[in-house]
């Protein structure tokens, strides 16, 4: 049956960027069925919630979810549990999506973009691979006065075996469909939680012996990622380290407006978002740079969608469309939002 992808555009850029993404995705003669929803400080505008029944409805009825930004300075006073950013966790939460898909490669032409030296910034081509629904983010929190009298807070790391194991698959999956390199990122020299990843990606490990697996710890990593990304293949990590990590790697590759995420299920249904925001700051001027949502309809296309050779041809299409020079104000160029999405349908 025809697939069905939800378009959940949100505030600010998110509905320029995405608009450009259905475009390529209409124009690719597969057939797709897309529906809207609202979601963030428009759905809040709306409905009174950032996220409406509708949208998750809506969410959990599609196989793949295309999310543009949410974030509304309007909404800044909102208490918590209304403003627009509580859609995105919201969503993540409902979805049970655990593996963040982060790729970060530099296409050419790019490289005066980069914080990194040139010669340094075109070896980019790597992707993290982020453990997204635990960790210290969601153990147990407390607040208490010790006896001294000092305020005290909490935040408890921890891991069970399964959910290591569940993502160290997603990573050496992903690795054999790479260069077959993973580098698993711990700091299990002083973390009981990170001896007990390191021992279960070993065991994994012997499930893909085509994938070389190596391990390094977290402080390590990040010097790496700025002194010779161009090693990294596949990196495996939990939610601390991952979301620190890929932030990094991705300003090695110059603009915010080019790099594209996906957040997995079990099943291989995700979400699909560049890991940019509503850019308040641009909205409304057409000024967007698309790739990212772009780039972020790609891997839609591959990993919910099982049309690699789609995918293929609009990364392709993003690489011919910057090479002709058509690039928009972040990367130094003139082109608008939707000149940048014509050039890549042109490419197409
Ligand atoms: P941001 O990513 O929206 O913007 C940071 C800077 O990068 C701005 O100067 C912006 O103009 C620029 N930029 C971002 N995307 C761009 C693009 N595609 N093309 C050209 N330039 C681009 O981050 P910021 O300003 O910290 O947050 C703005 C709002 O977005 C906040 O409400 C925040 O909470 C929200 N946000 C939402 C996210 C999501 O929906 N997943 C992720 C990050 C932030
Ligand atoms: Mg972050």
């Amino acid at each position: 049956s025809t697939p069905l992808i939800a378009i959940l555009a949100g505030d600010g850029i998110g509905p320029e960027v995405t608009a450009e993404a259905r475009r390529v995705l209409e124009a690719l003669d597969l057939d797709l069925a897309f529906e809207e929803a609202p979601v963030g400080g428009a759905a809040y505008r709306a409905h009174g919630h950032p996220l409406p029944p509708e949208t998750l409805d809506l969410a959990r009825r599609a196989d793949a979810i295309l999310f543009g930004a949410v974030g509304d300075p309007a909404f800044d006073a909102l208490e918590r549990a209304f403003r627009p950013e509580q859609a995105i966790l919201g969503l993540r939460k409902e979805l049970g999506t655990f593996a963040n898909l982060r790729p970060a490669k530099i296409f050419a032409g790019l490289e005066d973009a980069s914080t990194l030296k040139p010669e340094i910034a075109r070896a980019i081509d790597l992707v993290i691979v982020r453990e997204l629904n635990g960790d210290v983010y969601f153990g147990e929190k407390s607040r208490r006065t010790t006896a001294a009298g000092l305020r005290e807070g909490h935040d408890l790391m921890r891991y069970d075996e399964d959910e290591v194991r569940r993502i160290a698959r997603v990573g050496f999956e992903t690795a054999a469909k790479r260069r077959g390199k993973l580098c698993s990122v711990d700091k299990a020299n002083v973390l009981e939680t990170s001896q007990l990843w390191r021992d279960v990606v070993i065991e994994v490990a012997g499930d893909y012996p085509q994938v070389e697996l190596s391990h390094m710890y977290v402080d390590n990593a990040a010097m790496q990622l700025v002194r010779n990304p161009g090693a990294f293949d596949t990196i495996v990590t939990g939610n601390l380290f991952g979301d620190i990590l890929s932030d990094q790697a991705s300003m090695c590759v110059g603009s915010i407006g080019m790099l594209p995420s996906a957040s997995l299920d079990a099943a291989g249904k995700g979400l699909y978002e560049p890991i940019h925001g509503s850019a308040p700051d641009i909205a409304g001027q057409g000024r967007a740079n698309p790739c990212a949502a772009i780039l972020s309809a790609a891997m839609l296309l591959r990993h919910s969608l099982n049309e690699a050779q789609a995918a293929d041809r609009v990364e392709a299409a993003v690489a011919a469309a910057l090479r002709t020079g058509v690039h928009t104000p972040d990367l130094g160029g003139d082109a608008s939002t939707q000149a940048m999405g014509d050039a890549v349908l042109a490419a197409l």
